[in-house]
């Protein structure tokens, strides 16, 4: 547990911390009315007014800072870069770290954008308050597993302190701190003392982190033209518009059954994820140093980065569908990173089942090794419903030229649009 949680970036803990210095503060919130997501407002400590501008503003300066890692070669920005939406920079299956900034990653950075309605993990969600709504299963918290941000992360961060490695970062960070460029700026929010407790100065920059990550205009701008579509001020070329389509007909790509696309009931603009944990089944990705161990899998929901659940076969393989925004501007896709053409994925949706050798190598059968990153007992766990579910052989849910019209419309969902000058609302 300590050596799976000691793989992770030595700055992720930082982030991890943040959750746990938000759910302190959700202690001192009145209830929350609607499902409580993974971020939490920031509501002041009136002993100590800071106000969330501040803590905006040295978030988004420590957030940039290699001087806080171990290795002070990596920021947060290293990994989730605010010029590719806070995605990774380049074309890596997993970004460097640790403490020597050379160990390598077991999984994709994901985009920071979009997370802010993410809801904090659990293994039965149902959509709205009612009790007609149905059991969605295992949805929620952060991390392509969704072990941060839920009850049971809050509860499993102490081990973490306890985490011989652990205790000597929040100190060191602190220790860094001190000796940074921003030292003078601690003191003044939170008190000439503040480094006299390291531990209280980790948890204010995990919260300054925390704050500043809940920006709109940096983590959910809104701005796509996909929205500027909705908002009913662009149109979609015809080419974008059969994307749409063929991205939202159950018969097609049926991707809009889990990546969202409509407008909520609650008129919130979709995020092109239900945030469900789903087995996509996708190949192993044989460049990963981790996968060099022929025993070692990443199994999601089951382990081994996350261990409440080890004791569920059935969750084996599952992770988090992500948010689709800004995804034509990655370039490493799924939790493995294991493709790095948006087309390959969308051809891999259409092709898994009736084309598996394409995917797949050979095993010792000389048949295609289907779902190769999970252990044979899991392999039922991997989804089958359209557009998977095909017989060997048999014709793809949908063709080039619809991969072709979905790949413009996924292009709408960049953010940045800016309408052509001079072409007025329609
Ligand atoms: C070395 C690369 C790297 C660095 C540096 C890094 N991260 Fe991450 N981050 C990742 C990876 C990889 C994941 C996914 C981890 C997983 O699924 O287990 C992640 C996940 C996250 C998530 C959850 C996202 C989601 O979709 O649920 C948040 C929030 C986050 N990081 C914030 C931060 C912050 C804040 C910092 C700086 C203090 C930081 N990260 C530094 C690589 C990095
Ligand atoms: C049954 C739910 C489901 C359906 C249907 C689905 N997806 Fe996904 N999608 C996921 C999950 C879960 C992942 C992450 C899987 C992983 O990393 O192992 C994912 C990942 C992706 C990614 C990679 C994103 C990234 O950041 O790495 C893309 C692109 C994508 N899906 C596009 C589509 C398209 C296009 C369709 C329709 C043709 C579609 N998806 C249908 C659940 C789904």
């Amino acid at each position: 547990m300590f050596k799976a949680l000691s793989l992770l970036p030595a700055v992720c803990l930082l982030a991890a911390a943040a959750l746990a210095a938000s759910a302190d503060q959700a202690a001192r919130r009145p209830p929350a009315t609607k499902a409580a997501a993974a971020f939490r407002p920031y509501a002041p400590d009136p002993a100590h007014p800071v106000s969330a501008a501040q803590l905006d503003a040295l978030g988004r300066r420590l957030f940039s800072d290699p001087a806080l890692s171990a290795s002070g070669q990596l920021s947060c920005a290293s990994c989730h870069s605010p010029a590719h939406a806070y995605g990774p920079p380049n074309a890596l299956a997993t970004q460097p770290g640790g403490k020597d900034g050379a160990q390598p990653g077991v999984r994709a950075a994901p985009s920071l954008r979009y997370l802010q309605n993410v809801p904090p993990f659990s293994e039965h969600f149902r959509d709205n308050d009612g009790n007609d709504s149905e059991d969605a299963g295992p949805t929620g918290g952060l991390t392509w597993d969704g072990r941060a941000g839920s009850a049971h992360e809050q509860a499993g961060l102490p081990l973490l302190a306890a985490n011989e490695m652990a205790n000597r970062s929040e100190e060191e960070a602190a220790e860094r701190l001190r000796r940074s460029r921003h030292a003078a700026e601690f003191q003044r929010l939170f008190g000439q003392d503040i480094f006299k407790e390291p531990r209280r100065a980790f948890a204010k920059a995990a919260l300054a982190l925390e704050v500043f990550q809940q920006n709109p205009r940096e983590f959910y701008p809104y701005d796509s033209k996909y929205d500027a579509y909705l908002r009913g001020q662009a149109r979609l070329s015809a080419q974008e518009a059969r994307g749409l389509r063929a991205f939202n007909d159950p018969a097609k790509g049926n991707c809009a059954s889990c990546h969202v696309s409509r407008i909520g009931e609650d008129g919130a603009f979709p995020s092109f994820s239900d945030y469900g944990h789903i087995a996509v089944g996708a190949p192993r990705n044989a460049g990963l140093p981790a996968n060099a161990n022929p025993a070692y899998f990443d199994l999601g929901l089951c382990g081994p980065y996350r261990a409440d659940l080890k004791q569920h076969a059935e969750y084996c393989g599952l992770f988090r569908t992500p948010s689709l925004r800004n995804v034509a501007r990655r370039q490493a896709f799924f939790h493995n990173g294991v493709f790095h053409d948006l087309r390959q994925v969308l051809r891999f949706y259409a092709e898994r089942d009736v084309r598996p050798e394409k995917w797949y190598p050979r095993g010792q059968d000389g048949r295609p090794a289907k779902f190769n990153d999970l252990p044979a007992a899991y392999r039922a766990n991997v989804n089958m419903e359209p557009p998977f579910g095909g017989k060997p052989g048999g014709k793809p849910a949908f063709g080039e030229r619809d991969i072709d019209d979905m790949l413009a419309f996924l292009k709408t969902l960049n953010d940045g649009y800016r309408p052509p000058a001079g072409r007025a609302k329609s």
